[in-house]
C-alpha cells in the first residue's frame, strides 16, 4: 500500500521511440528507485513507431500523442492529480530548446538531453524563462551521476590535490570511423546534419561531456581556448574529431580531446587532474575506480561501494550496492533521476540539487560556439563567453 500523500512522480517523454538509443536508458534509470512512473509520450514522428512504443511500454493509448505539441496541450488540460509533472526530452538537438521552452511555459519540469540546444542565444532565452517560472530544469550529463566523479570533485575541493595546475580530458569513440550516415544509421544521420545537430558534430555530442566534466571536477571555468576541429570522413558535414588547449579562471591549463573516428574505441571518456600536491585519474569504462596519486607518496586506489572506506558523503550516497557488484551508466543516470525526484518533492525551482542545470547547459553551448569559432579564426586564443 502506498504511503498516504506520497505518489509517484508522473513523467512524460518526447523521443525515445523504437530503435532510439538514450530514451530507453532514461526509462530504465527513472524506474530504478521506484519514485517515477512513465505516464505518457510522443516517442516518434512516425505514427506506427509511436504507437508500438506506447504499447510496448503498456501506456494508456489515449496518452500516446502524435506530436510533442499535442502532448503538452492535452496533458495540461488533465486534472492536476493525473497530469504529467516532468517532461524528458530525448530528441535530436534542434528540438531541445523549443520543447523545453514550451514545457516550461505550460508549467512542467524538464529533464533535457545535452547539449542544451543548438545556439547559446536560444539557451539564454530558455534560462530567462526558467528563472521566471516555478519549475525545474535538469540537463542529462549522465557522467556527472557517477559516485567516483563526485569523489574526484571532493578531492579537489578539500585540497588533497593542492592548487590545480593541469587538466587532461579526453573522449575518444570509434563508431563514426565509417560513413554510417550514408547507410541510414539514424543516430549517425542526425548527428552529422547541421540542421539537427547544430554547428558542431563531435564537439557538441561528446566534447560537451568532456568540457562539463573538467569544469565539474575542477570547480573551475574554462575561460580561453585554442581549438582545431576536423572531419576525417569524406563528405561528412560536421566535425568528427577535435582538440583544444585551454586555460581556466583558476590558473590551470589543459587539453581536451574528443573524437568519433578513433577506430576500436568505445566510450573511453577519461580525465586526469594534477595539482601541486598530487593528481587523480578516472575512466568512464572503469567507473568504480578512482586513482589518487599523492606527490611523493604511494598511489591510492579508491573503490565505489556502499560503506566503502575513504569515500565522502556525496560519493557514498550515490553508491547503491556493496563494493564489487559493478554499478555503471544506468545507475549514474538513476542518481540524477533520484535527485530530480527529491527536488520536485521538496518544491525546488530552477536547478535541481545534485543535477546539472541550465548554467551547465549555457556553458556547454558557449564551449561549442567557441571551439567552432576557433576553428575558423587566426587568433591563437579565444575567450569562452562568461555565464553568470
Ligand atoms: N547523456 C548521454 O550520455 C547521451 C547519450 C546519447 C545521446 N544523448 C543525447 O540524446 C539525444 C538523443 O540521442 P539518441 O542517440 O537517443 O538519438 P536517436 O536518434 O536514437 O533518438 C532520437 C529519437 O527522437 C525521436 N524524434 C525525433 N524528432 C521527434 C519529434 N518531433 N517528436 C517526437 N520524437 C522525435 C526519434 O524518432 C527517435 O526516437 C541527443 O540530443 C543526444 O545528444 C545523450
Amino acid at each position: 500500500m502506498r504511503t498516504p500523500g506520497k505518489e509517484k512522480i508522473r513523467m512524460g517523454m518526447v523521443g525515445g521511440g523504437e530503435g532510439a538509443f538514450i530514451g530507453a536508458v532514461h526509462r530504465h534509470a527513472a524506474a530504478l528507485d521506484g519514485q517515477i512512473e512513465l505516464v505518457c509520450g510522443a516517442f516518434s514522428r512516425d505514427a506506427g513507431n509511436n504507437q508500438r512504443t506506447g504499447e510496448d511500454l503498456c501506456l494508456d493509448p489515449a496518452r500516446v500523442y502524435s506530436s510533442w505539441q499535442d502532448l503538452l496541450q492535452q496533458e495540461a488540460a488533465l486534472p492536476a492529480e493525473k497530469r504529467m509533472q516532468l517532461l524528458v526530452v530525448v530528441t535530436p538537438n534542434q528540438l531541445h530548446v523549443p520543447i523545453s521552452r514550451a514545457a516550461i511555459a505550460a508549467g512542467f519540469h524538464v529533464f533535457c538531453e545535452k547539449p542544451a540546444g543548438v545556439t547559446l542565444a536560444e539557451t539564454q532565452q530558455l534560462a530567462v524563462e526558467l528563472i521566471a517560472s516555478n519549475v525545474l530544469y535538469g540537463l542529462a550529463h549522465t557522467y556527472l551521476g557517477y559516485p567516483m566523479v563526485w569523489q574526484a570533485k571532493e578531492l579537489v575541493q578539500n585540497g588533497t590535490l593542492g592548487t590545480i595546475r593541469k587538466i587532461f580530458v579526453e573522449y575518444p569513440q570509434g563508431w563514426l570511423t565509417d560513413d554510417l550516415e550514408s547507410s541510414q544509421n539514424k543516430q549517425a544521420s542526425w548527428r552529422t546534419d547541421p540542421a539537427q545537430a547544430g554547428a558542431s558534430g563531435c564537439m557538441a555530442d561528446i566534447g560537451t561531456h568532456a568540457f562539463g566534466m573538467a569544469e565539474f571536477i575542477s570547480g573551475q571555468h574554462i575561460t580561453e581556448l585554442c581549438a582545431e576541429l576536423k572531419s576525417h570522413v569524406p563528405g561528412r558535414r560536421l566535425d568528427d574529431d577535435g582538440a583544444a588547449l585551454f586555460r581556466t579562471d583558476g590558473g590551470a591549463s589543459g587539453v581536451l580531446m574528443a573524437s568519433q573516428i578513433c577506430a576500436g574505441e568505445e566510450n573511453a571518456l577519461k580525465i586526469r587532474i594534477y595539482g601541486d600536491k598530487g593528481g587523480l585519474e578516472w575512466h568512464q569504462m572503469e567507473p568504480n575506480t578512482l586513482v589518487v596519486k599523492p606527490h611523493g607518496a604511494p598511489v591510492q586506489v579508491l573503490r565505489a561501494g556502499a560503506g566503502q572506506p575513504g569515500l565522502g558523503a556525496e560519493a557514498s550516497r550515490r553508491c547503491r550496492l556493496p563494493a564489487g557488484h559493478p554499478e555503471g551508466y544506468l545507475e549514474a543516470m538513476g542518481n540524477l533521476y533520484r535527485d530530480f525526484a527529491s527536488a520536485i518533492r521538496a518544491g525546488e525551482r530552477g536547478t535541481p540539487t545534485g543535477v546539472p542545470g541550465i548554467k551547465a547547459g549555457m556553458r556547454g553551448m558557449a564551449f561549442i560556439e567557441t571551439v567552432s569559432s576557433s576553428q575558423h579564426s587566426n587568433e591563437k586564443w579565444l575567450s569562452v563567453p562568461a555565464i553568470d
